[in-house]
């Protein structure tokens, strides 16, 4: 039999507590043993909980108790849980955990802390999507040249509503609160930090990258305005917030913005909170994993094959690797990005104004595959909208800083990437 500890029992340890029970006879038949839940530790006694395990408010009762094989940290945050593990590891115990800020900063030290103690984390990423065990297991036999997707449930289901449905910002941040959708603190989901912190720890199993959030690119979905959702689908483009990881040559790009794709590719028909995240291996070629990227069940079902994992004996090292890699692969300045861009301008609609911004952009070397002029709901202006061909992400900041300044042109300047 083993024995489960849950630290934080919200929605997810909720989720953990009942399937176990409710599902105990498929998950014993999958584990070879019984799996019980001893005993939960949650913040609040008084808010009432939809389960059946007893609780208190004192971590130490479950990382204390020599009865309990694995410790489930459910409780989000950073260094609090931190705290935790490192006590759960250091008295032997295994952990299973959903935490992605937490990985996102400490998990090499908790690599090396968990030596051959298994510390998992299927959960930590795109919700239910097994893609950890994919590229930790299915997928490592390859190099992996690329991984992109869809890795926040919430700004997915923002994004569709307000394109299809034309529904307010604000009005549809509440509902995905409501719908337990969204952190804690939803600006991390609108922000792209918790979709940053899931590509971080891909990066880590696929290239061995040690890199921090504020390493990286990371954009969210705020400046998405109603202007551009119209020119997007005008032009045939789906807005999604995608998570980039790109080997280049000896290094690795890593990012996560708003992106423009076009509408017939398989990600950009993935609405609502759903998730989905292709991989590219050098001899697998390009794969793709969708499914609830968010939500208890979903979740906890991730956790769940985490406890079956251990229970039936598999280990290894955490994020993968058995020795490290002798040419790392380094990361890439976010200077050094390369990508092509859609610019939206408001302009003075008269002459000369096209060719100064035209001009300017040659001194970028920025190369335009597209222009053309709309109508503004101003009528002395218009929007000038153009596209580029691949450019490096410092000319395009330094050209739209310029670009503010011309006589004639609004400060206020749209950019969105665009992948194919
Ligand atoms: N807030 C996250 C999301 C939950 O919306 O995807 C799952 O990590």
């Amino acid at each position: 039999m083993i024995k489960i500890g849950i630290i934080g029992v919200g929605t997810v340890g909720q989720s953990v507590a009942n399937i176990l029970e409710q599902n105990s006879d498929i998950i014993e038949a999958r584990a070879g043993k019984k799996i019980i839940v001893k005993h939960g530790v949650v913040h609040n006694l008084s808010k009432k909980r939809d389960v059946n395990i007893s609780l208190s408010d004192n971590p130490n009762d479950i990382l204390d108790d020599p009865e309990i094989d694995i410790v489930l940290e459910l409780m989000g945050g950073v260094e609090k849980p931190y705290e935790i593990v490192k006590k759960a590891l250091s008295n032997g115990k295994s952990v299973v955990t959903a935490n992605k800020a937490l990985l996102a900063y400490h998990r090499y030290e908790l690599q090396e802390l968990a030596g051959d103690i298994p510390f998992m984390y299927e959960a930590s990423t795109a919700g239910g999507i097994p893609i950890i065990g994919a590229l930790r297991n299915g997928l490592s036999a390859n190099h992996i040249e690329s991984i992109m997707g869809i890795m926040n449930g919430t700004c997915n289901y923002m994004l569709t509503k307000m394109i299809n449905e034309g529904a307010l910002y604000d009005d549809i941040l509440l509902e995905s609160q409501e719908l337990g959708y969204a952190e804690a603190d939803p600006t991390f989901d609108v922000g792209g930090f918790d979709a940053a912190h899931k590509l971080l720890i891909l990066s880590s199993i696929a290239y061995g990258i040690d890199a921090k959030p504020e390493d990286i690119l990371i954009e969210g979905i705020q400046n998405i305005t109603d202007t551009d959702v119209k020119f997007a689908k005008e032009f045939g483009y789906e807005i999604k917030l995608l998570g980039i990881a790109k080997k280049i040559g000896d290094g690795v790009e890593l990012r996560v913005h708003s992106t423009l794709i076009p509408q017939e590719s398989m990600i950009a028909k993935v609405d609502g909170v759903m998730n989905a995240i292709t991989v590219v291996g050098d001899r697998v070629g390009e794969t793709m994993y969708y499914g609830p990227g968010a939500g208890g069940d979903a979740t906890a079902s991730a956790v769940i094959s985490d406890i079956i994992d251990i229970a039936r004996g598999n280990q290894g090292p955490m994020l993968g690797y058995k020795k490290s890699l002798e040419s790392g692969l380094k990361l890439l300045n976010k200077d050094e990005i390369t990508s092509k861009y859609y610019i939206r301008l408001e302009v003075d609609d008269e002459s000369g104004v096209l060719a100064s911004i035209s001009s300017l952009l040659g001194e970028f070397n920025i190369s335009i595959e597209s222009m053309l002029q709309k109508p503004s709901s101003n009528e002395n202006k218009a929007n000038v909208l153009f596209t580029t061909h691949t450019c490096k992400e410092k000319d395009i900041q330094n050209a739209i800083n310029d670009l503010a300044k011309l006589n004639g042109v609004d400060e206020n300047i749209a950019m969105i990437r665009i992948e194919k």
